[in-house]
């Protein structure tokens, strides 16, 4: 069973959280327990004091080391976990509630007024935020995830719930309705009241995705980053679904130096094109250039051989690589251009080296 125990300065604003809906069964189901301690009971001085004014001066009391500390060290067994709620914490998520409710025992401290003092930190393993905003005291954010990590706790709530709920696959929960059929003119989905089953899962799936990108795009982001692990990107644009790809087929390409991965794979196929056909882009554009200095630069007597080579190149990788990832017509139309622009090389090739064998024939005579 998980023991939560949570230090505060404020027990009774837990009575309401202990004593009501579900949480109130997994206790009395003994799936969990929550112990509330009060910091007060640590305090080793006679006025009980907890707390003081800052060092250097400032608005506000600070939590004191003893308190805590001692509080800690008198609950902390071998397998605890020591949480303290703070804004600058890492920001709590549905993965973070997934991890600690497979923890035995958690201490949770709550900070309040001005905040705690700094030493406090050094007896932490983890610093939760619960967002980006200031609350009076740590007493809220540590009833969130206790709440949060409770209802993952095996026979707390129906598995069923957990499936498909907000945050699952970075995904949000598909929308619900329930009696009436119609309300104000707004009517529940014709899918809904079918009893397909296959198409009921269908919808829905399709529903959890368009909702995401409309509220939460950056959820999807990340979510196709774990579909295929560390070597990939998303389009965000996108609006096609993932298709099941051997990683195999994937297009493969180094990205630019401002991601930390060395190497890309894409297995979305409106994305690949995007991607492949920007990649072959910048080639023929790098290609492109040097072409022009052999065909405008008279001055240019060596690069004739070496850009005729390049456009080879270019012209077998267009076939071997992008042959497989692009369309057809569109290859094509490239390749016919590399063709002219090879046949004016080898002219313009051609003609130097008439123009020099010329000269050498009018400086013999
Ligand atoms: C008023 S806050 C102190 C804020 C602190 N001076 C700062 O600016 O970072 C008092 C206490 O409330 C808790 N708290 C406030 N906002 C929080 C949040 N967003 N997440 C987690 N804990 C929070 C922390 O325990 C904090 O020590």
């Amino acid at each position: 069973m998980l023991k939560i125990n949570i230090l505060t300065l404020f027990p009774n604003m837990f009575d309401g959280f202990l004593t009501e809906s579900i949480i109130k069964r997994a206790i009395e189901q003994d799936k969990v327990k929550i112990n509330i301690k009060n910091l007060r009971d640590y305090a080793n001085n006679k006025h009980n004091q907890v707390d003081d004014t800052p060092y250097g001066g400032g608005a506000g009391m600070v939590l004191k080391c003893e308190p805590v500390f001692e509080a800690v060290e008198d609950l902390k067994k071998k397998n605890s976990k020591v949480i303290l709620m703070t804004p600058q914490g890492k920001q709590f998520t549905q993965d973070k509630a997934k991890e600690l409710s497979k923890e035995k025992d958690l201490i949770i401290i709550c900070g309040h007024y001005e905040g705690f003092d700094e030493r406090i930190e050094t007896i932490v393993d983890e610093e939760i935020s619960i967002g980006d905003y200031i609350l009076t005291g740590g007493e809220i954010p540590a009833m969130a995830i206790s709440d949060s990590i409770t209802r993952l706790l095996p026979g707390v709530i129906e598995n069923e719930s957990k499936e498909n709920e907000s945050f699952t696959d970075n995904l949000l929960d598909y929308p619900t309705y329930t009696k009436p059929r119609e309300y104000r003119g707004m009517k529940v989905p014709n899918v809904l009241l079918s009893g397909d089953h296959k198409k009921i899962d269908e919808w829905r799936k399709e529903e959890q995705i368009k909702k995401t990108k409309e509220k939460r795009p950056d959820l999807i982001k990340n979510r196709v980053r774990k579909v295929i692990g560390k070597y990939s990107l998303m389009d965000d644009t996108s609006n096609k679904k993932m298709i099941n790809m051997n990683i195999d087929d994937a297009y493969k390409f180094k990205p630019k130096k401002s991601f930390d991965v060395n190497k890309v794979m894409l297995v979305e196929p409106t994305f690949i094109n995007k991607i492949a056909k920007k990649n072959l882009q910048k080639k023929l554009d790098t290609l492109m250039k040097q072409i022009d200095i052999v065909l405008n630069d008279e001055t240019d007597d060596e690069g004739g051989s070496y850009v005729l080579g390049e456009i080879n190149r270019m012209q077998e990788l267009i076939v071997t690589l992008y042959g497989k990832y692009l369309e057809d017509a569109y290859l094509t139309l490239v390749l016919l251009k590399l063709d002219a622009l090879k046949s004016e090389v080898s002219m313009k090739e051609m003609e130097k080296i008439e123009t020099i064998n010329y000269n050498k024939k009018g400086r013999s005579r």
